[in-house]
């Protein structure tokens, strides 16, 4: 079966491409605005480059057309944390999906556990055994409802234990497989 793609609609070729493009990572991103701290999940999010090291997320519109929160704090302050879902906080990070109001900050309603690690950044998600600190590099202008992000990562947090004398690190992240999260299983 061949799927033209100018012939589905928008959340028909949402639900196409989330299912097949699978896993994707999802970034769990903290940022902060006038003191309230916000937290949501993005799973159209992938690794750009190492040098320099930048991954690209892309953020859909609130139901009321504005921009979401964190694309709002995001291009006004600059910064961003991303952190990982793993089977312990994956829970908080599906409430996290759910839209509030602006002044309202998941990690306060969800008792969501952060800590700040870097004086320069949003806090981190306590539970998330990496955390990537990044900055706006830029963005990138497709038409349509969607704004894609591209941050540098400049500095990243590790887990005690989770990174070797070779640098290879060993992280439990889920992914995002439709409209699941799921593990990685080792083959
Ligand atoms: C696993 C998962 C992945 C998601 N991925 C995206 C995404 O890539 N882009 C997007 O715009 N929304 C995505 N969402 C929905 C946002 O998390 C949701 O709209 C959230 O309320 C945005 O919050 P904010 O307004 O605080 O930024 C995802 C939700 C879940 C549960």
């Amino acid at each position: 079966m061949i799927l033209d793609y100018e012939e589905v609609n928008d959340l028909t070729r949402y639900k196409l491409m989330s299912d097949t493009v699978v896993p994707r990572p999802i970034a769990w991103i903290v940022t902060e605005d006038e003191g309230v701290i916000n937290a949501a999940p993005f799973s159209y999010f992938v690794p750009l480059s190492s040098n320099p090291a930048v991954v690209i997320v892309s953020i859909g519109k609130k139901e009321d057309g504005g921009p979401k929160d964190t694309l709002f704090n995001i291009l006004k302050h600059k910064k961003a944390t991303i952190c990982f879902v793993n089977k312990d906080n994956c829970e908080d990070a599906k409430n996290c999906a759910m839209p509030l109001e602006k002044d309202e900050s998941e990690i306060e309603k969800y008792s969501i556990k952060t800590k700040k690690v870097l004086e320069d950044y949003p806090a981190m998600i306590s539970s998330s055994q990496s955390a990537l600190f990044c900055q706006f590099y830029s963005q990138v202008d497709i038409p349509g409802k969607t704004t894609p992000i591209i941050l540098e990562i400049k500095k990243q947090y590790i887990e005690d234990n989770r990174l070797d004398e070779k640098s290879h690190v060993y992280v439990d992240n889920l992914g995002r497989n439709g409209a699941y999260f799921k593990a990685m299983v080792d083959l």
